[in-house]
């Protein structure tokens, strides 16, 4: 393994002199290229350094697509079900559960040795709840039948999959990014506010799986615009530990932005927001989970070699500041090839030049953003807990 700067050191280094220069050429000395990297699996290059890389994956991924199966198997070492496991998909009618495609992704992921994450046991936005739940006739006592309809659902997959499911995102996306306030559902509603409901939900998931880490998950970043975001989600991460709810760990999604080629200066900007987010998080005790790794390449040329490069700077700058969180033991990207991404078919480029949010191109090849990944799990400090 050659040594690799710090992504910090060359900031450091940087300070004052080229501040607004492009990051590429200190970069480039710093990041082994693409093809030297490949020769390790991801999942070895962190577990050298007692982490643990994996990837989400859908279940027409995995039956339609062998030859990406088979990249998931060889790089990763945590799985988690891209949709498989949310109540859209799980629960096509109030009395009713569908397991066989979650099934089938964790049967495949514990055939190939591969520990694999539930995400999530409630997303708490009407938007991403069946049509039905938003339409619930509550009856005459809501109260009792929404605390009967979100525990029973948290107790039935929780108990199906037992020890076999060691973390959990119990609830994912519960804070606007708006203003920072909580959503409200037909749930929280029916239950007389939604920290009650968010309350239940992991006393639930804690009694039912008590091995289990309890994550809250959500999306807050590092770009400039989500300040509301990341104090609404601290907002409901104190909550959690004033009132004793049993949260374990923040899931920091890490939906990742670009706004054109990264710079010493631009990311030194973000750096300091970033860490002063992660420093209150950590300090009130709670572990970080980088659950769904992926760039949006927004405002950089549609040339492919400048594009992977900006993009691999990017999460190199962002992933060495994060993984400088000893808290941190978990990186999962949303998907480890282009042609898996839900990107391209949620925001596509302006200029219709196909998304490269990810470390494999169309073709499964491994682009820049790989060997930044890579380098970036090498350099991490060893966990030591
Ligand atoms: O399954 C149907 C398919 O039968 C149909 O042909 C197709 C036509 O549009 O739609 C398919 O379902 C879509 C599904 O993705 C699979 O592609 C849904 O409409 C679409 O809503 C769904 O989007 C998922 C989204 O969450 C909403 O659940 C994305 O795949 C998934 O990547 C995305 O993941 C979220 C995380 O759960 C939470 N954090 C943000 C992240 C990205 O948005």
């Amino acid at each position: 393994m050659p040594t690799m700067l710090n992504r910090r050191d060359l900031i450091v280094s940087a300070a004052g002199l080229i501040a607004s220069a492009p990051l590429a050429p200190a970069l480039a000395a710093a990041m082994p290229d693409a093809a030297g990297t490949e020769a390790a699996a991801l999942k070895d290059v962190a577990a050298r350094r007692r982490l643990r890389f994996g990837t989400a994956l859908s279940f027409g991924a995995l039956t339609r697509d062998p030859a990406y199966a088979a990249l998931v198997a060889r790089q990763c070492g945590l799985l988690v079900a891209e949709n498989e496991m949310k109540w859209q998909w799980l629960r096509p009618t109030p009395t009713t559960f569908a397991f066989d495609r979650f099934d089938a992704i964790l049967g495949w992921g514990e055939a190939h040795g591969i520990a694999v994450r539930g995400h999530n046991l409630l997303w708490h936005q009407p938007k991403w709840l069946p049509a039905w739940l938003n339409a619930y006739d509550f009856g005459s006592a809501p109260h009792r039948e929404a605390e009967r309809l979100l525990t029973t659902h948290i107790d039935t997959v929780t108990r199906r999959y037992g020890t076999r499911i060691k973390s959990y995102d119990v609830v994912n996306e519960a804070v606007n990014p708006k203003d920072g306030t909580l959503y409200e559902t037909s749930l929280s509603k029916a239950l007389g506010g939604t920290e009650p409901t968010l309350d239940l939900a992991f006393h639930t998931a804690r009694a039912a799986a008590p091995h289990a880490q309890l994550v809250y998950n959500d999306y807050m970043s590092w770009e400039p615009g989500n300040d509301a975001h990341r104090a609404g989600v601290l907002r409901l991460l104190e909550g959690f530990r004033r009132r004793g709810t049993p949260v374990d760990a923040l899931g920091v999604q890490s939906h990742l932005i670009t706004q054109g080629l990264p710079t010493a200066s631009h990311v030194a900007a973000l750096e300091g927001p970033w860490r002063a987010f992660l420093d209150a998080v950590t300090h009130m005790g709670y572990v970080l989970v980088v659950t769904e790794l992926d760039v949006r390449d927004n405002m950089l040329p549609a040339d492919i070699a400048v594009r992977d490069r900006g993009v691999a700077e990017f999460t190199r700058a962002y992933l060495d500041v994060t993984l400088a969180y000893p808290q941190l033991t978990d990186v999962l990207c949303w998907g480890l090839a282009d042609r898996h991404s839900w990107i391209e078919g949620f925001e596509p480029r302006r200029d219709r030049a196909p998304r490269r949010p990810t470390l494999y191109d169309t073709a499964l090849q491994p682009k820049p953003m790989r060997a930044a990944v890579a380098a970036a799990l090498a350099t991490a400090p060893i966990r030591t807990g």
